[in-house]
């Protein structure tokens, strides 16, 4: 009995999945925390190999909202995370039930790299579903953003801009995609340096070095420029420049974080270690290049044809554990409809 009120469960959720991405222009700062709206707007790749699949069935009979993450009850602080987020679609739509939410990663959450993005994208598409909305990209990556800046890229496939948005009610800021995965194809390596959780996420982060960083103004009054001519590189597809803007802006968000104070300090040895390689490998001719975000793993962009050679070289490196190749990926969609 127990097992067809389960099936009838499976039956009735709304199942969603979105991928991870990677900024190469980077977002690091909020301007309005409780609107969760970003002080810079951001261009990311959308990953294939990374995403979150989510389920979301509001129901009568819960008296909270329940989350099962990765095939474990979550945590009381995972579950409130997700019961203030289902709060701002309960508000939308009128819904007044509670939900059960299951959220699966089709990569370890140990590996330390993000989830927050593909995990919020996932939820707002699936909830905003099951709570009979219908909001178009534009109104969803609004939503998704509310749960994570970085989600609202999340929502859209291949090459996607995130703009910051000039609005009190933080209505314009949201993702679009500028090219889909086919308009250049690329590979990003995700070399794994360490497996340990980080200690200061990303929403502590930006406020620290928005309080204390006396490099903020300036991050945030050059950011316009970045994305200018990280646009520009896309549109005429032009690897070199895509690098020099990837490396600039990634070194430039630590550089911030890094003038806080305290500083943060997200890199280890080893990732400052492969920071040189990569341009050491450009330099001798290999089109690849490096982007890192709040952790110490090394993101490596490259020309699909170059990712195998790479992969080989890097599994020899003694920095690191091990790799991941990812091909750019697909709009978040529903599944099963
Ligand atoms: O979306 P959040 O709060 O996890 O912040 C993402 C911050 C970075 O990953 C460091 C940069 C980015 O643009 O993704």
């Amino acid at each position: 009995m127990l097992q067809d009120n389960n099936d009838i469960m499976e039956k009735m959720m709304i199942k969603a999945r979105a991928h991870s991405n990677i900024a190469l222009v980077k977002y690091w700062g909020k301007k309005n925390i409780a609107l969760n709206t970003p002080a810079v707007g951001s261009i990311s790749l959308c990953l294939e190999a990374l995403y979150t699949e989510t389920g979301v069935l509001f129901d009568p009979e819960l008296e909270r909202d329940e989350l099962v993450l990765n095939g474990r009850p979550a945590t009381e602080k995972e579950r409130n995370r997700v019961s203030a987020f289902l709060d701002i679609i309960r508000r939308e739509s009128g819904m007044k039930q509670a939900a059960r939410v299951e959220s699966a990663n089709n990569f370890p959450t140990a590996a330390g790299l993000a989830s927050s993005a593909s995990a919020f994208a996932a939820l707002a598409l699936a909830a905003s579903r099951a709570a009979g909305m219908n909001p178009d990209g534009q109104s969803l990556s609004v939503l998704a953003r509310m749960g994570s800046g970085s989600a609202a890229r999340s929502l859209f496939g291949g090459f996607v801009e995130m703009h910051r948005g000039e609005r009190e009610d933080g209505r314009d800021a949201f993702a679009e995609p500028l090219y889909s995965a086919d308009y250049w194809p690329l590979h990003v390596i995700i070399a794994i340096t360490s497996e340990a959780s980080k200690k200061t996420g990303s929403t502590d982060g930006m406020e620290l070095s928005r309080r204390t960083s006396p490099y903020y103004k300036a991050w945030v009054d050059s950011s316009e420029e970045d994305l200018a001519a990280m646009r520009g590189a896309l549109a005429g597809r032009d690897f070199q420049k895509m690098a020099e803007i990837s490396e600039y802006s990634c070194l430039k968000m630590h550089a911030l974080a890094m003038a806080s104070n305290p500083g943060l300090i997200y890199w280890n040895a080893d990732t400052l270690e492969l920071l040189h390689w990569v341009r050491a490998l450009r330099e001798k001719g290999t089109p690849a290049f490096f982007t890192i975000d709040a952790g110490p793993q090394l993101k490596i962009i490259c020309p699909p044809e170059h990712s195998a050679a790479i992969v080989e070289k890097l599994s020899g490196h003694p920095a690191v554990k091990r790799t991941i190749v990812s091909a750019l990926g697909p709009d978040a969609r529903i599944l099963g409809a």
